[in-house]
């Protein structure tokens, strides 16, 4: 009996700190093959990352040649709409670490993947103590009606605040709404050099405190989720949002 073919990958933002763990983490598992390495620094004379004609500066590009499956984009704010709609556009599966996008954007992206039946999985935060932070958040929003949120990332970091952020904002407010709490949580941001990804989710009640903390300490934490992610998406229905949705 043949094994299955091999899922071909490619990795957006390859020569970034996610991309070039997500492209070692792809080539160390025996189901994914990593056909393309893709980043803008390709053009602007980045020494190749794979050799093989297969290191790319440009997306379009990529898609048209390497016959991938799913593209893993961790790329920045500024980009990551179009490098998604280009994939749907060649109906490639995407995963998507890339933060920032907006409500908007979702919106815009959901419509798409429904009219070129393509999933998309965009995850915040790809580290397993991350979704449980998220999910233990949720619960004890139901008891406390106080929560504010920190988050703590190194000062490269290009948004503000965190996707993860504002990701449990939402798990936390629809769980007040269930409840009929109507109210915001506020979200502060830190960026110093040293930190990784950091976040603490503090509740407060009649004389206690709840804190939830989480602390990526170093980004082999996320290549798990990545990994199942680029084996899952493709049994997706249009746009997912959550790693907790393929767990
Ligand atoms: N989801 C998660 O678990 C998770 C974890 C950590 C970081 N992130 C997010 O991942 C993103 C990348 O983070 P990073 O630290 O690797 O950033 P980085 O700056 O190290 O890397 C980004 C790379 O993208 C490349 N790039 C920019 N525009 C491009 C384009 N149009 N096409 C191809 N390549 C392009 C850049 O040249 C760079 O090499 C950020 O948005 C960050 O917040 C997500």
């Amino acid at each position: 009996m043949s094994a299955d073919p091999k899922i071909k990958v490619a990795v957006c933002g390859a020569l970034g700190r996610m991309g070039s763990a997500s492209c070692s983490a792809v080539q160390a598992d025996e189901a994914l093959e990593l056909v393309a390495a893709v980043d803008v620094g390709f053009g602007a004379g980045a020494a190749p990352l794979l050799g093989d004609g297969k290191d790319f500066s440009d997306l379009e590009t990529a898609l048209t040649v390497t016959g991938v499956d799913v593209v893993v984009d961790f790329t920045i704010p500024a980009s990551v709409k179009a490098n998604i709609l280009a994939c749907l556009n060649h109906h490639v599966a995407v995963v998507v670490g890339t933060t920032g996008l907006t409500g908007a954007d979702l919106a815009e992206i959901d419509k798409v993947t429904e009219r070129e039946a393509t999933p998309v999985l965009v995850a915040p935060n790809f580290a397993m103590g991350a979704v449980l932070m998220m999910e233990f958040a949720k619960q004890a929003a139901r008891y406390f009606q106080a929560c504010e949120i920190i988050e703590l990332h190194h000062d490269k970091k290009l948004d503000a605040p965190s996707g993860t952020s504002r990701l449990t904002r939402v798990r936390v407010e629809e769980s007040w709404s269930e409840t009929g709490v109507d109210k915001e949580v506020p979200i502060h941001s830190v960026r110093l050099p040293g930190l990784v990804a950091h976040q603490e989710v503090v509740f407060g009640g009649l004389g206690e405190t709840l804190t939830i903390r989480h602390d990526s300490l170093s980004r082999d934490s996320f290549m798990p989720g990545v990994v199942l992610a680029v084996k899952r998406v493709r049994s997706l229905q249009g746009l997912v949002v959550g790693l907790e949705n393929i767990l």
